[in-house]
């Protein structure tokens, strides 16, 4: 094979743990001698990274997978590669759908992608969609950013929403040891990063399937216990860790965030819906008042605390009534951010065949009105930046103005300021905060600061 002929181009559908298993398959596939080819047109390799959790995010996949399939057509050297969440839905049926496809791989087998294309290259077409354990991984990520790095913690996830397909798709709870996230982060600090995210579906779970119990009955091993642990490795300043359960979320989470300096003050708290009944009939675990519960919780420890959230409006039988909850809700809390979402009905999921589905034009209007209080509420809780010096991490170049770069509040408030994005990439800039809008910041550096190196 030629140079050109090992390239490969990644497109990744979804959430920030499919984002974080892509950037361990381009680390597999660069290990293995492939080159990133920016053009999928251009390149040898292709590999749709999908999800499933909403019908048009599957739908998006089959309109690119048609194209790729065509042009393998023409060239019968193309190796074509499914994986993730619908690769596990759909497992062989993918195959009969798309028979250009070479490999058809679950998340949990992210990891063997070396030895799946081995049997690719052998002349199979491979579906590897069986649950595993999931192995340590031992290849290094080809991470996105230089600057801020995902880290899974637990993969799969044991809840049973009655409208997600996640479950279905990431199988069951795995934990990974302390010691080998504790190992990933020193790398990454070693690798110049700042800033690390713990990912996993239910984070608040972490470490139940792991062994040890403490006298009191108590996991041994637990999201709280591993912030302790990994909290002093050196070269990182900020870590995050998403998505929050409300059904686990303790106070001694809480109170470990306020504690430990390098954690920043932002929770990723997703409700659902803010009507009781829906939340029992979504199998949620929790009513509205325990929801408010944590957040004034939060508030009480660190009042200046970010807080965003999922929603999903228009679930089976939402009454006008138990919408009017939600919105209520978002009224009341003030989220700095939520990511709203027409219910779809998913494949396989209890919700999906209940009767009292509501209509599109319904759940669009829901949609509209949620997305409108959604703006005013954040522009309101931006307001409280104005004027303040807020700490920036710079990750980037303004795309939209190159006299500018961006980076993000401890808060996770996007901010642009002046500067030049060589000097200034992947540190952490004090800005006074001088134009606020409803989802992002302008300003400008703070005079009189020692910049981090
Ligand atoms: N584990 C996280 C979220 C996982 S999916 C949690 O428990 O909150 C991300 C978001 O997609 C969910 O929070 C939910 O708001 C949305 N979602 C999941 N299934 C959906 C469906 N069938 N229709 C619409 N939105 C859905
Ligand atoms: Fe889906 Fe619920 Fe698990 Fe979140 S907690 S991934 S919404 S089943
Ligand atoms: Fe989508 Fe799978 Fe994530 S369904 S949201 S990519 S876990």
């Amino acid at each position: 094979m030629t140079t050109s002929s090992r390239r490969y181009h990644i497109t990744t559908f979804g959430c920030q743990m499919n984002k974080a298993d892509s950037e361990r398959m381009a680390g597999i596939l660069e290990d293995m001698g492939f080159e990133w080819s920016e053009d999928p047109n251009q390149a040898s390799l292709i590999l749709y990274n999908t999800c499933t959790i909403r019908d048009n995010a599957e739908q998006k996949v089959y309109s690119y997978l048609g194209r790729q399939a065509k042009r393998k057509h023409e060239q019968p050297d193309l190796t074509i590669i499914v994986s993730g969440c619908v690769a596990q839905q759909e497992g062989e049926v993918l195959l009969r759908r798309v028979p250009e496809l070479d490999l058809v791989m679950g998340p949990q087998h992210t990891n063997r992608l070396k030895d799946l294309l081995q049997q690719v290259f052998d002349g199979n077409q491979v579906v590897a969609t069986e649950p595993v354990h999931i192995m340590e991984d031992i290849t290094k990520p080809r991470r996105d950013s230089h600057v801020s790095a995902w880290v899974n913690v637990i993969y799969g996830c044991n809840e049973r929403c009655t409208y997600c397909v996640v479950p279905n798709v990431r199988g069951v709870e795995q934990s990974r040891t302390p010691q080998a996230i504790r190992a990933e982060i020193e790398e990454i600090g070693r690798l110049g990063y700042k800033e690390v995210t713990l990912l996993g579906q239910n984070i608040d779970a972490y470490g139940r399937d792991l062994p040890g119990v403490t006298p009191e009955g108590r996991h041994l091993h637990t999201l709280t216990d591993l912030l302790y642990y990994i909290h002093d490795v050196s070269g990182i300043e900020r870590i995050r860790f998403a998505t929050s359960h409300p059904r686990y979320f303790t106070e001694r989470l809480i109170k470990a965030c306020a504690e430990l300096p390098k954690v920043c003050e932002h929770f990723h708290i997703p409700f659902q819906s803010g009507d009781n009944e829906v939340l029992k009939r979504m199998s949620r675990g929790y009513t509205h008042e325990k929801y408010r519960r944590i957040i004034d919780t939060i508030r009480q420890y660190m009042p200046d605390a970010s807080i965003s959230a999922d929603a999903i409006v228009g679930f089976p039988g939402e009454t006008e009534e138990q919408f009017k909850n939600t919105l209520k809700l978002v009224e009341d809390i003030g989220f700095d951010q939520l990511n709203t979402a027409a219910y779809s009905p998913r494949p396989g999921t209890p919700a999906a065949i209940w009767d009292e589905q509501l209509s599109e034009e319904t759940k669009s209007d829901r949609l509209q009105q949620l997305n409108h209080l959604v703006g005013t509420k954040a522009a309101e809780r931006s307001q409280r930046y104005m004027g303040r010096v807020e700490e920036v991490l710079v990750e980037d170049q303004n795309p939209k103005d190159k006299t500018q770069v961006m980076g993000r509040t401890r808060g996770n408030r996007l901010t642009f300021f002046a500067g030049d994005i060589n000097e200034l990439k992947g540190k952490l800039v004090k800005v006074k905060i001088t134009e606020v809008r409803a989802f992002s910041l302008t300003g400008e550096v703070e005079v009189r600061q020692a910049v981090s190196v």
